[in-house]
C-alpha cells in the first residue's frame, strides 16, 4: 500500500525545521547506503548522529506518534530515527531497494524496514525535478508533496529519486519495523479500521461496531508480533 499522509508537520513547522537544516554540515549521502545502492546514490545527508538531526527526528517521531492515519496504516512496533538529506545541482539517486535490516548508529539496535517513509520538507515550487519514483505492482507512481506531507510506502518497492535541476529539495526519511511485518495483511487492516471509523462516526450505537472493532483487534492479535 502506497499512503500519502498530509499535515504530518504544519507548513510551519516545516519550514523551521528546513531553515534549522539548511546551513547544517552536510555529508556525503553514501554514508547510509548499502554496496549496491551507493553506486547510484548522488545526494547529501546529515551525519546519523547530528544533534540537529536527532532534536528534528524526535520533532517528526512526536507528530507521527499522534497521527492516527499513520499509525493506523504502519502500526509501528520500531521507528527508525529520522534521517535528513539534500538533493540540489543535479543530484539523484537511481533505482533501489532499501536494505532489509538497519542498524541504528552507535547502538546495537536494529530494525527491519518493512515500510519506507519520506516527509518532504521543501515545498514542491521550491525545486524542480526530484520526485520520488516508486514501482508497485499497479504501476510507477510520481511522487512529490506539499511540505510537512508524508509518503509510506512498503519498503519491497523498487524506488528512484529524479534529478534536481534547479533549488534544492529537503526531506527526512526513514523506516518503520511494523507489528504486522506483510503488507497485504496490513492493507486489510487499514482498509477495516478506516470503514469502522466512518460506520462509528455514522452510527456511532449500531451493534455491528462493536463486532466489527472486535474482528479488528482479533486479526489483530493473530497476526502482530510484538
Ligand atoms: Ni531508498
Amino acid at each position: 500500500m502506497l499512503l500519502q499522509i498530509p499535515d504530518v508537520l504544519t507548513t510551519g513547522q516545516a519550514a523551521a525545521c528546513r531553515q534549522k537544516i539548511e546551513s547544517a554540515e552536510w555529508i556525503d549521502g553514501r554514508v547510509t547506503a548499502g554496496h549496491q545502492s551507493a553506486r547510484k546514490k548522488h545526494n547529501l545527508q546529515l551525519a546519523e548522529n547530528h544533534p540537529l538531526a536527532e532534536k528534528l527526528g524526535e520533532i517528526i517521531l512526536g507528530a507521527l506518534e499522534h497521527n492516527s492515519l499513520f499509525m493506523s496504516a504502519a502500526l509501528p512496533l520500531h521507528v527508525f530515527p529520522p534521517l535528513f538529506n539534500r538533493y540540489e545541482g543535479g543530484h539523484s539517486f537511481g533505482n533501489h531497494i532499501d536494505n532489509a535490516i538497519r542498524q541504528v548508529a552507535g547502538t546495537p539496535f536494529r530494525v527491519r524496514t518493512d515500510l519506507s517513509a519520506t516527509l518532504f520538507l521543501t515545498p514542491p515550487e521550491n525545486y524542480d525535478g526530484g520526485e520520488l519514483v516508486i514501482e508497485d505492482t499497479f504501476g510507477i507512481h510520481n511522487v512529490k508533496l506539499p511540505a510537512g506531507h508524508l509518503i509510506l510506502y512498503p519498503a519491497t518497492s523498487l524506488h528512484n529519486v529524479r534529478p534536481v535541476t534547479n533549488g534544492a529539495r529537503i526531506s527526512s526519511f526513514f523506516w518503520v519495523q511494523s507489528m504486522v511485518r506483510d503488507d497485504g495483511m496490513r492493507t486489510i487492516l487499514f482498509d477495516m479500521d478506516m470503514a469502522i471509523q466512518r460506520i462509528a462516526q455514522n452510527e456511532p450505537d449500531h451493534p455491528s461496531v462493536i463486532q466489527l472493532t472486535g474482528v479488528y483487534h482479533n486479526l489483530l492479535r493473530r497476526w502482530a508480533e510484538v
